[in-house]
């Protein structure tokens, strides 16, 4: 049994994060979608609102061995105590590479037995990230086809409550 995590902050998840959710899902036995609490980001959405959508995305497209968790503290520990041997991140751009690279690297002295896997999401999502989404949704612009419907619906409650 193959555990792989895919970890970050999704604040929010976009289909940039999808694809590689799609993508880890037909190479892994399970996919464990962690969602860093306590990173040093201040997020728009709370923990439960990011793994909340998340939920819902997989639910909608029936996405049937992957799950979401959220999680504090070291990533390897994490991992350790889901028995899951592989991080999986997304390369978007070489831009990607340097930061990954330290992480993979840190991660793995850390524990040597997990292995880090890069996946590149659909080159339509190269210049996707949250905080463009975050920002271009704040001011009125257009995120249909960038995010899925879940999430534009709740940019949209999000920013009229404000
Ligand atoms: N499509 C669209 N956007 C993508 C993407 C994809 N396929 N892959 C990454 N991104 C975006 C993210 O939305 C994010 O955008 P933002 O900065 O605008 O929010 C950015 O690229 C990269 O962030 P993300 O993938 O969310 O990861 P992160 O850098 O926020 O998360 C953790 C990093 C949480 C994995 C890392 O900090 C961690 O492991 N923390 C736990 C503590 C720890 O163990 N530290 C030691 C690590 S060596």
């Amino acid at each position: 049994m193959k555990i792989a995590l895919y970890p970050g902050t999704f604040d929010p998840i976009t289909n940039g994060h999808l694809d590689i959710i799609q993508r880890a899902s037909h190479l892994f036995d399970r996919v464990i979608v962690t969602v860093a609490v306590n990173s040093s980001k201040t997020p728009m959405f709370t923990d439960d609102e990011r793994v909340s959508l998340i939920h819902t995305v997989l639910k909608e497209k029936k996405i049937k061995n992957v799950s979401v968790e959220s999680f504090n503290g070291l990533l390897v520990t994490f991992a350790r105590k889901k028995k899951a041997s592989v991080l999986i991140r997304g390369l978007r751009a070489v831009s990607d590479f340097e930061y990954e690279f330290q992480m993979a690297l840190m991660n793995r002295k850390q524990e040597p037995k997990i292995t880090t896997v890069f996946l590149m999401p659909h080159e339509r999502y190269t210049y996707l990230n949250s905080s463009i989404i975050r920002e271009v949704a704040r001011l009125n612009g257009n995120v249909k086809d960038l995010v899925p419907t879940a999430v534009q619906k709740a940019l949209k409650q999000k920013l009229t409550a404000k």
